[in-house]
């Protein structure tokens, strides 16, 4: 019987924000609490995040607590999900070792994730080996755990893409279903495959400046609500206003539900009439702010008690980390027992190649 495996994680660069709660986060959530799975692993992928950070760990140190307290602050529950971190998995590394050899360097080129990465850090030419080679370490994560559910933000497609091309290549060279093709799992409301940053720009990044984080104060989402990109067209009140590419009804797209009509604008239904109010005229931007503000903070003010909870118990959290990285460093400890096996470098558990070779010497 086929187990449904989930895994999935983020770099701990910096941290967590609404672009990742709509793009994954609640998918997680979601998914952890339908029960539907059999395990489900969340990483912290520390050694992933060095390789464009080799020179600043300390950047990494600092955000692996504040990526761990996201995950517990949104509901991720340490007692259903397994939470880990990357490197103190070793099997991790020693399967991307051998998968290596399954893979062009023509291949990693190609990969459009890795492409568009490289060119937004101004490599040139001085490309970490590491960094070209992650998406080979990430098909170990994933497949050290025979997970076939990667819920992921769309940019990690080609990723899963990658993964499922080695376990294939594995498979086949050497003969065994050892290892597992993944799925990726995308939220299925459009607008949350890419949320804008506040200032209407394509992404969320932290150095546009234009994030609102989950760990975000109510004064700050406040600040950052009010000053929201909107219609640069829509001067007066009275004027027509458009919804595409405003920020404010892409971010009520991705978090609005009908109760928070009844509760902070009862004159309207749904975002539908909303909508076409705005687009008649007659609608100020405060007004559709001050909205959106208060679903905001009906979405963060929960996930904001938690964390403070979490804030006063750090040791407990280093503790989750800690039991987590050993119960996962076990499970992917099968998987390389399993590809050794298959890849026949399994030397000092093969009595026959051993007994074989006795024979061979013998006088
Ligand atoms: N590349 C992912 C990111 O940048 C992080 C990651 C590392 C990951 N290994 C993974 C995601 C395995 C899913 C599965 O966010």
């Amino acid at each position: 019987m086929s187990k449904n495996i989930i895994l999935t994680g983020d770099r701990p660069t910096g941290k967590l924000h609404l672009g990742h709660f709509v793009g994954s986060l609640r998918e997680r959530v979601k998914l952890q609490d339908s029960g539907n799975y059999d395990e489900m692993y969340i990483m912290i992928a520390d050694a992933q995040a060095l390789t464009d950070n080799a020179d600043n760990p300390e950047k990494i140190r600092e955000n692996i607590i504040e990526v761990a307290l996201d995950y517990l602050s949104v509901g991720l529950d340490p007692n259903k999900v397994t939470l880990f971190i990357q490197s103190q998995v070793p099997q991790l590394t020693e399967l991307t070792f051998f998968y290596m050899n399954l893979v062009t360097v023509s291949r990693l080129e190609r990969n459009p994730t890795v492409k568009s990465e490289i060119k937004l850090r101004d490599f040139n030419t001085s490309i970490p080996v590491g960094f070209m080679t992650y998406p080979i370490s990430q098909a170990a994560d994933i497949t050290a755990f025979k997970a076939n559910i990667v819920p992921v933000g769309e940019d990690q497609l080609p990723m899963i893409e990658q993964t499922r091309e080695i376990v294939r290549t594995f498979n086949n060279t050497y003969k065994k279903e050892v290892l597992v093709e993944p799925k990726a799992v995308l939220p299925d409301n459009e607008v949350c495959l890419r949320l804008p940053g506040t200032d209407g720009k394509a992404k969320m990044s932290k150095s546009l400046g234009n994030c609102i984080y989950l760990s975000d104060s109510t004064e700050e989402v406040r600040k950052k609500v009010m000053s929201m990109y909107t219609d640069p067209d829509h001067i007066k009140i009275d004027d027509p206003g458009k919804i595409d590419g405003n920020t404010v009804f892409t971010y009520l797209d991705a978090f609005c539900e009908n109760k928070y009509f009844d509760k902070y604008l009862p004159e309207y239904k749904n975002l539908d009439e909303l909508k076409a109010h705005y687009q008649r005229g007659g609608l100020g931007d405060v007004k559709i702010k001050k909205f959106l503000f208060n679903v905001l903070e009906e979405v963060l003010t929960p996930i904001r008690e938690k964390r403070k909870i979490y804030e006063n118990k750090i040791e407990e959290v280093y503790n989750i980390l800690e039991s987590g990285s050993k119960k996962a460093e076990k499970v992917a400890n099968i998987t390389i027992k399993e590809v050794k096996e298959a890849m026949r470098i399994n030397y000092f558990e093969d009595k026959e190649l051993i007994k074989s070779h006795v024979k061979k010497y013998k006088k």
